[in-house]
């Protein structure tokens, strides 16, 4: 089991990269793959769920070269995959089984997909539900709700769907299933999820329509798209938010991120975190693969508790583990609510963030929904925790923000089971200590 200490009393000072957006590389390497001709991906994520969806994409047919910062692939054009040989493995990645399935609904081949011991327990029901409407032919344990699936490929139609949940993840599969399916579908959700999808859909040229929350796909295209001479994939905004509460909550912090993907249908935390009393600069705003990217500039500030409700979610979702760590150090409450969907990613993360940073003196009680965090801060500085015991519950994103949360303890914390922190930013504990051993 892997572990690592974290030792508090420094400043987080100096300047880093993040690796590659996860959400956007598994979108580059699924769509270069059905372009016709040569692409070439640079600053990819290498985290372990981006790699299994390129294992996925190889399985299929589809040839690839990785160097250590860019990813060629060699697309085979709209209807180029071929059948696996054996069943493909996501490991840990929602993002990757889902997408994938929407993408294989409509091969003329069988797949199997499955994943690690988390994917196995997290919904699959709101994809396959609407895949079957199209007419997707799609098995799956308890009726089809979890994985492994076993996709049939079938011809598919288009459908109009309104779904339950702002999900990317839904609307990504379905849209991919759509590009395979005979006539245009209509696709709604009830709040803007992460549009990374769309944004490549558009870079690529690949016809699509948004009227607000919904969007319209023509089915099977009569030309594809083309591969390109690169694509520089931004730097994740999910991995630059445990740096963003770091340097914020630890005195005498000044980091600076570079090249951070800033999405506004991601970047809920900024939002959260400047009403907090964060001190944020979003330097060198430019654009690349039509997304807009920042360097990002953080001091140390003293917080306060906000309000963070529905609206606020999707474009929140996965920093919540790390906003309970500002949060907890805090001056006041905050108090999230409407954010059921974290009780179904990598862990129940409602569940597991409250019992870690419990143990290590926060005061946070869970909801259905969200949680309540009484900070431990006064106005005049932020609180401190005690040192901890920390378990990842397999979840990279709870292991990381028990890290940050030790960067404000009163001795050193050790967390367990951190060798989920590869499924998105292997480098994670390289760059921490970068940031601790800058010369002050
Ligand atoms: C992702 C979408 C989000 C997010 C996940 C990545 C994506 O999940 O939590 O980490 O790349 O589409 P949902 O779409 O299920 O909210």
């Amino acid at each position: 089991m892997e572990s690592f200490t974290i030792t508090p009393g420094r400043p987080l000072r100096g300047t880093i990269v993040v690796p590659g957006d996860k959400s956007i590389t598994h979108r580059a390497i699924i769509l270069t793959a059905l372009a016709n001709g040569v692409s070439r991906i640079a600053r990819y994520c290498r985290g372990e769920d981006c790699l299994n969806t390129m294992r996925a994409l190889q399985a299929l047919g589809v040839r690839m070269d990785e160097s250590a910062d860019e990813l060629c692939v060699h697309g085979k054009g709209l209807w180029g995959l071929t059948e696996p040989s054996g069943p493909i493995d996501c490991g840990n990645s929602g993002t990757g089984i889902r997408l994938l399935t929407g993408l294989l609904a409509g091969q003329d081949f069988f797949t199997v997909l499955t994943g690690d011991e988390s994917i196995r327990r997290r919904p699959m029901g709101r994809i396959v539900k609407p895949l079957r409407e199209m007419g997707a032919s799609i098995a799956g344990r308890k009726g089809g709700e979890l994985a492994p699936l076993a996709v049939t490929g079938s011809r598919l139609r288009a459908i109009t769907y309104t779904s339950p949940v702002a999900s990317a993840q839904i609307k990504s599969a379905l849209l991919l299933a759509a590009l395979f399916a005979e006539g245009t579908s209509r696709i709604t959700e009830p709040r803007l999820s992460r549009d990374h999808t769309e944004r490549m859909f558009q870079f690529f040229g690949i016809g699509l329509t948004r009227d607000e929350t919904t969007l319209l796909v023509e089915g099977r295209p009569s030309v594809g798209w083309n591969g390109v001479p690169q694509l520089v994939v931004p730097g994740d905004f999910s991995a630059a938010a445990f740096f963003i509460v770091g340097a914020t909550i630890v005195p005498g912090s000044d980091v600076t991120i570079q090249h951070v993907g800033i999405n506004p249908t991601r970047t809920g935390l900024l939002d959260v975190m400047l009403r907090m009393g964060a001190d944020i600069q979003l330097l060198n705003r430019r654009e690349e693969a039509g997304e807009p990217v920042a360097d990002i500039r953080v001091k140390s500030a003293r917080l306060h508790g906000v309000a963070v409700g529905p609206e606020l979610i999707p474009q929140t979702i996965d920093e919540f583990p790390v906003l309970c760590v500002a949060a907890a150090v805090a001056a006041g409450e905050t108090v999230i609510s409407g954010a059921e969907e974290l009780r179904v990613k990598e862990s129940d993360r409602i569940a597991t963030i409250s019992v870690e940073l419990r143990a290590m003196g926060a005061r946070i009680t869970e909801q259905p929904d969200g949680m309540t965090v009484r900070g431990l801060g006064t106005t005049e500085k932020n609180g401190f925790l005690q040192a901890g015991h920390g378990r990842s519950h397999g979840d990279h994103r709870v292991a990381m923000s028990l890290a940050i949360a030790g960067l404000t303890a009163l001795a050193p914390t050790v967390i367990d089971e951190t060798a989920c922190i590869a499924t998105s930013f292997p480098v994670f504990q390289r760059t921490l200590l970068e940031l601790l051993t800058e010369r002050q």
